[in-house]
């Protein structure tokens, strides 16, 4: 399977942070942002992967993940997205990288805490067809979100008023190659873009879809509230993960009396 991390876009929800750099260059804690979706391809055992980037900083990319010599990369693909046509308009790109292979795309704003290989493992043993992880969230209205009967997802509504579950749909999907048929025939939302839920709506229809939880904590960084989330629950996890400094380090620290 092949990775592909979403990060166009103009970030206005972030403006003025925005305004001079790619959101997804914007620091989550101790990285940028675009480190974390990487990572979670890498973590899935995915190694070819393509970023899609837009706007005036798009070679900033180049120059921060250069061959992903970072990720234990041989090289990374990038590709340009030109205007604002949305996800869907954005992962069309990806049609001749993808190789008639499955894919898997992160957005390039979406963190999580653990890891999605029991899912990958899964969709490369699905014969047709897409995946996606569901995370429950009290805040449903901001996301995709999922009407689930049974084993099924039998729709999916892009940020409704009432939403009729508490699952968001989280920007990670797995898709096979007929993606890109079904990208070609969407036609543009109310607010001119081309929806990835419009794409996951239609394997809905075809009957193809399958999901899973997605476990530990999820979070998108495309707002001022979840942007500073993200760097917490970052910082979090990584004081969990990380030791403790030994007393001996901590007496020759910065601002100790000698
Ligand atoms: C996008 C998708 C939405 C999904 C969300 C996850 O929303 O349109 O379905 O739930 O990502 O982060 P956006 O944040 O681009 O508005």
């Amino acid at each position: 399977m092949k990775g592909i991390v979403l990060a166009g876009g103009t970030g206005s929800r972030l403006f003025p942070l925005t305004k001079i750099t790619n959101k997804h260059l914007l620091p989550i804690y101790d990285r940028p942002m675009i480190y974390y979706p990487i990572q979670t391809l890498v973590d899935a055992g995915i190694r070819d992967i393509l970023i899609v980037t837009g706007g005036r900083n798009s070679g900033d990319f180049l120059r921060l993940l250069g061959n992903g010599k970072h990720f234990g990369l041989a090289h990374i693909n990038y590709t340009y997205q030109e205007g604002e046509g949305g996800i869907a308009d954005a992962l069309a790109l990806a049609e001749h990288f993808a190789d008639n292979q499955k894919i898997c795309v992160v957005l390039g704003d979406n963190i999580i805490e653990r890891d999605i290989r029991e899912a990958a493992d899964r969709f490369h043993n699905q014969p047709y067809g897409a995946h996606i992880l569901l995370k429950r969230v009290p805040d449903a209205e901001r996301f995709g979100v999922a009407e689930v009967a049974g084993d099924c997802v039998i729709g999916i509504e892009e940020k409704p008023t009432i939403p009729k579950s508490n699952y968001a749909v989280t920007g990670i999907y797995m898709y096979d190659s007929t993606v890109f048929e079904k990208i070609k025939v969407l036609v543009p939302s109310g607010r001119g873009e081309l929806e990835i839920t419009d794409v996951n709506n239609a394997y809905i229809r075809e009957g193809t879809m399958t999901f899973s939880f997605l476990e530990g904590w999820w979070t998108d960084a495309g707002t001022f509230d979840s942007l500073l989330r993200a760097s917490n629950l970052v910082a979090q996890s990584a004081a969990r993960t990380q030791p403790a400094p030994l007393p001996d380090k901590l007496s020759r620290g910065e601002g100790a009396t000698a």
